[in-house]
């Protein structure tokens, strides 16, 4: 069933978690890296919350060997919470609360072997089925009042089709990113007539990058069934998202609100620091710690 606005609503997300997390090893080596903690919860909450806080009514965790964990966090915890209700530790409680999924509401694929994004979102096909859906992946968090996805959720109500969101990187970043080839530009809502993955500095089409942020329409399994492999000889997304374009609607979004790539050491320490500045319990002890620390 099409749509020929594409804008059906967006009630599934996928979040890619087979990774392993080399970069932060020996931190992740039996831990899953989407636990490492940003102030107060780890990565893979934050990004629950904002697909949540979008409106997302199932969550499609495509996930790999040792990620046990993550269904774990997710999960109902009885014994803890009479423990801290008997405690009298009601702000606990809540927070708790925060991170039990609604009952039938997590859904697990698993990606047998690391083949790349596109295989990844592959992996969720059939809990996808025919309808349009987000992805989120958990090492790009965006600190804002309204979450980058609900962000990205008007813009979708508005342009319909396929939307990703997009920052500027230094062109000597480029090879890092899937980048856009642009046709149109408000400052806000930006065209796409290409997508090229990685590609060198002196290649780029531009130097505006995705962020692991993007709604889909279920056309992209089109193309990622044919397994095409791409840059760094996996099977990129990027490169079966290129293929829509022309088909249907395509546009990226500048997102208002402050990008950390935590899947780098200094995103991930940057990350910490500004969510705990933006804590309003200990927002204030952070300032005064930063002033006194010793370089
Ligand atoms: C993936 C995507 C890339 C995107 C990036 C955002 O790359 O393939 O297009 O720009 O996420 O974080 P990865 O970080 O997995 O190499």
């Amino acid at each position: 069933m099409t749509d020929k606005n594409f804008k059906r609503p967006i009630r599934k997300a996928i979040f890619p978690v087979a990774g392993l997390g080399t970069r932060f090893l020996p931190a992740t080596k039996a831990m899953p890296k989407e636990m490492l903690p940003i102030n107060d919860r780890p990565l893979i909450q934050h990004v629950y919350e904002e697909a949540r806080d979008a409106g997302i009514e199932e969550f499609i965790f495509v996930t790999g060997r040792q990620k046990e964990m993550l269904e774990e966090h997710f999960d109902h915890q009885p014994e803890l919470m009479e423990i801290l209700k008997a405690r009298g530790k009601h702000d606990m409680v809540a927070k708790v609360q925060d991170c039990q999924m609604p009952e039938g509401k997590l859904f697990l694929t698993r990606q047998a072997q690391p083949l790349g994004l596109g295989h990844a979102i592959w992996c969720a096909r059939r809990l996808i089925g025919d309808e349009p859906f987000a992805i989120l992946l958990p090492d790009d968090l965006v600190l804002h009042e309204k979450g980058c996805l609900s962000q990205m959720i008007e813009a979708y109500n508005e342009h319909g089709g396929n939307v990703v969101a997009v920052k500027d990187v230094p062109r000597e970043e480029t090879n890092k990113y899937g980048i856009l080839d642009i046709d149109g530009d408000d400052g806000k809502h930006v065209g796409i007539k290409g997508l090229v993955e990685k590609p060198k500095p002196e290649e780029a089409p531009s130097t505006l990058s995705i962020i692991g942020r993007y709604i889909l329409q279920p056309e992209v399994f089109d193309h990622l069934k044919a397994f095409e492999k791409g840059a760094g000889n996996e099977i990129q997304l990027t490169d079966s998202m290129a293929k829509l374009i022309g088909d249907q609607p395509f546009s990226g979004l500048r997102f208002d609100g402050q990008h950390f790539d935590c899947g780098s050491r200094l995103g991930f320490i940057s990350a910490n620091v500004s969510y705990g500045l933006a804590d309003k319990n200990i927002g204030n002890d952070v300032r005064e710690m930063l002033k006194t620390q010793k370089v």
